[in-house]
């Protein structure tokens, strides 16, 4: 018996045994792997396995979600959370966290928003790499996602990102950069999406050449559940595991892709590596002990730290204790708390508002449900809300976003509240004497009604203890500290993405270029609702005396107020005229949380670093530093910075930039032309116009099921409809099918790669023979698919069972 891996064995442990496992080799040692979701809890399945939130999972802590601990601003904190979730997935029993997610928040409308931190690359990145220092620091492997540019769910696993070279670099990739540098995850999960016209699993250009070559990462790369196309294409780029479970279909093909030498065995070698370095960083002997107790304190500590006060007329907050409040809103009973989608958590325990105000100072004198959650006006619901807030001194509003309204799989299309909730607080600003709105809702909301309250705590989605954290904040017993991480624009229309998200056709075209958030705003001048970066607190800060050198910059943050708190002081830089390229007006490039008791003044120090003042140089492909004037701002929200300075920085002549951009120089974004972005591009626009129909005419296998309502077979129309309706009934119902909403997106071929073996690729192949309308043949290739396909599995499955002999062949 060797003791060598055979080639059948090399290829198989590429790709998953199971929804969760990795395969194993048992005689050389070499154990399967148990991978689970995900980033604010560990989502370990015993039973019946999905991955897409809907079969149950074991109770672990629900966190607060990315979105919300993006607002702590608090990297330690961040990776006491990761800590955590590594000392739940040893007790679990899990090897590979899916987690943290990272994607930049193209559009507040992306589905999946509730789930990443931030709009901006820096603060994603930063607050990235402490949950995977800590989730590592437990011997577990952290696998951040989804590498890159996923940012939108509608075709999620069919869609071509285009954007030119600079905007990848500088917005999308920067973030995972941070995090690959900074903390070395040990795996790094590929996005569904194709980026600029390659799979990410596949492609060299992002596998190889910039994160493993430019960045140093020495892990695998396990592509998305589903996300893999060509197996052999995948080894040959950098893609080591495929998930979930393939069968040995893939083993299959890369073994035939060996013998044939379409891929060389060093290329199969580097990627077993990769596996079987994940594998050894196992320790049998680790501390399985987990404190729930302890894990809940900290979900709820985090969450306070998390929680943002948006507005404070009159200083309404903090209640006084004692003070009479009207609990309304059906969010005060049941609590949204987490997401829906992969990262569903099962709690450990869960506390609402009415239980939280019940343990707290503030005497609650009626609770009212106020409005259905799933929408539709409710007269009585409302007359039992005002005589509520009528026998009251202050009503507190539980309102929010309901779990249709942010899942994964399934984009937003609007950024309003539902219209009952929004009636409800006008009918209430009528009567109640004051009105204290608290917010539940993983991502942007517009606020028309913002006037109708007298006081606005956003709890994001605050996890298992997040009811309490808010009232904490309500009482004073906690200062709230949290500072937004996302733009909060007046209106939707006011995003730069507006008029290119969703892509609905093939390509998703990311025109704004580098003109995202905060940078769009605040270089083409457009208000908005809330800054990026800003939040309220019981107290002041004064900042002062910045002083900045080539190393950093220096400056005071004193608490002018009369109650201890914290604040987050961060630092923006941006170009001072002329420069070589088109620029946003500052970038977020430090920030430091600073505590501070009354009157206490502290000297805080950024140092600058590699990502401070460089930029993208697409002709040179290479970062560069422009040399000249750079300008320094420090403050308290990215419109705020009371403290400037000028420095100049020795670097690169740059170039004068092109004039052909002239949408770019000037940040007016929203309407670029084919020619403008073309140029930007650096190349023809081509393929099909994206707002287009689907064409009638022949599909591949890449093309996703609901292209199906174009395509030359009625039956396969009619299975679309039908697809169609049962989403949109599901829909209705409030209560949206995820698993039919995966179905519609999702590309013939990932049959292949999800269904362990039962359906194989030549099968796909046929299938889609019969959705172009060609049955009889289709449903031939079928059925000797299928008879091949079982042969072959069967016979490697053997081989794969003998112990090792010196056999290299896989047919
Ligand atoms: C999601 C990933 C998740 C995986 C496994 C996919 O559908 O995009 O974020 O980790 O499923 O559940």
């Amino acid at each position: 018996m060797s003791d060598e891996l055979t080639l059948l064995e090399k290829a198989a442990l590429l790709s998953g045994a199971s929804v969760w496992e990795s395969r194993e080799v048992a005689r050389l040692g070499i154990r399967s792997l148990t991978l689970s979701d995900g980033p604010h809890g560990i989502r370990k399945q015993v039973g019946s396995s999905d991955h897409l939130g809907i079969n149950g999972s074991m109770p672990a802590t629900c966190f607060p979600t990315a979105a919300t601990v993006a607002n702590s601003w608090d990297v330690e904190l961040a990776a006491q959370v990761g800590d955590a979730l590594g000392a739940e997935a040893v007790n679990l029993g899990v090897d590979v966290v899916l987690g943290p997610g990272l994607n930049i928040k193209r559009s507040p409308l992306c589905g999946r928003n509730f789930e990443y931190f931030s709009e901006d690359p820096y603060l994603s990145g930063t607050m990235a790499a402490g949950y995977v220092r800590g989730i590592q620091g437990r011997g577990v492997s952290a696998c951040p996602k989804h590498f890159a540019a996923n940012s939108q769910e509608l075709r999620r696993m069919a869609s071509d990102s285009l954007l030119d070279e600079r905007t990848l670099r500088e917005i999308y990739l920067t973030a995972f950069e941070i995090v690959v540098r900074e903390a070395q995850p040990k795996a790094l999960m590929s996005a569904y999406n194709k980026v600029n016209g390659t799979y990410v699993h596949e492609s060299a250009h992002l596998l190889q050449d910039i994160l493993r070559a430019e960045w140093g990462f020495d892990g695998a790369v396990i592509s998305d559940w589903g996300g893999s196309n060509d197996a052999v294409a995948a080894v040959r780029a950098g893609g080591t595991l495929e998930m979930p479970s393939p069968g040995l279909d893939s083993a299959r093909q890369l073994v035939a892709a060996v013998e044939q030498g379409r891929l060389t065995e060093v290329e199969l070698d580097a990627r077993v590596a990769e596996m079987r370095s994940l594998v050894q960083r196992i320790d049998p002997s680790r501390d399985r002990a987990v404190d729930i107790d302890a894990h809940h304190a900290l979900a709820r500590r985090v969450a306070e730290a998390s929680q943002v006060l948006l507005k404070n007329d009159d200083a309404t907050l903090p209640l006084a204790g004692g003070t009479r409040v009207a609990v309304i809103g059906d969010f005060a009973e049941t609590p949204r708390y987490q997401g829906a989608g992969s990262s569903l958590v099962h709690p450990t325990r869960l506390t609402t508002a009415l239980e939280a105000l019940a343990a707290s100072s503030l005497e609650v004198v009626r609770y009212a449900q106020g409005f259905r959650r799933t929408g539709g006006a409710d007269a009585s619901l409302v007359a039992e809300a005002l005589d509520a807030a009528a026998s009251a001194e202050v009503a507190l509003v539980y309102l929010g976003l309901d779990e249709t309204s942010e899942s994964e799989g399934n984009d937003r299309s609007h950024l309003r509240l539902a219209d009952n909730q929004v009636t409800l607080l006008a009918a209430l600003h009528g009567v109640a004497e004051r009105v204290v709105v608290v917010l539940s809702a993983g991502s942007v909301v517009e606020m028309p009604w913002l006037g109708h309250a007298d006081a606005l705590v956003h709890g994001y989605l605050g996890g298992q203890a997040g009811a309490e954290a808010t009232v904490a904040v309500l009482t004073g017993a906690v200062n709230p500290s949290g500072r937004l991480a996302e733009t909060y624009p007046v209106h939707l229309k006011d995003t730069s993405s507006h008029g290119y998200y969703p892509g609905t056709g093939e390509t998703a075209e990311y025109r704004e270029g580098i003109y995202v958030g905060y940078r769009h705003t605040e270089t083409a001048g457009t208000p908005t609702l809330f800054p990026f970066g800003f939040g309220l607190g019981y107290t002041t800060f004064a900042y002062a005396d910045l002083a900045v050198d080539d190393a950093g910059a220096t400056f005071t943050v004193e608490n002018t107020g009369a109650v201890a708190g914290a604040e987050v002081a961060q630092l923006y830089v941006g170009r001072r005229a002329p420069s070589g390229v088109h620029r946003a007006a500052r970038e977020l490039k430090g920030f430091r949380k600073v505590q501070l008791a009354p009157g206490e003044k502290v000297t805080v120090s950024i140092p600058f670093d590699r990502y401070t003042f460089r930029h993208f140089a697409v002709a040179q492909a290479a970062w560069q530093v422009e040399a000249g004037e750079f300008t320094v701002s420090v403050g308290s929200n990215v419109a705020d910075l009371p403290l400037a300075a000028v420095l100049q920085v020795a670097g690169d002549q740059v170039a004068d930039r092109p004039t052909d951009l002239p949408s770019y120089d000037a940040a007016t974004v929203t309407a670029v032309s084919d020619e403008e972005f073309s140029a930007l591009l650096g190349r023809e626009l081509g393929g099909p116009v994206p707002d287009g129909p689907e064409p009638r005419g022949p599909l591949g296998v890449n093309a996703p099921l609901l292209a199906m309502h174009g395509a030359r077979s009625p039956i396969a129309r009619l299975a679309a409809r039908v697809l169609a309706a049962l989403i949109a009934r599901s829909m209705r119902r409030g209560k949206p099918d995820l698993n039919l909403l995966f179905l519609y997106n999702m590309p013939f071929r990932a049959m292949a790669k999800m269904t362990n073996g039962a359906v194989t690729t030549e099968m796909v192949d046929s299938m889609v023979t019969v959705v172009n309308g060609r049955f009889f043949r289709g449903v031939g290739g079928l059925i000797a698919g299928y008879v091949r396909g079982r042969r072959s599995t069967r016979r490697l499955a053997a081989e794969l069972a003998r112990p090792a002999r010196t056999s290299r062949t896989a047919r």
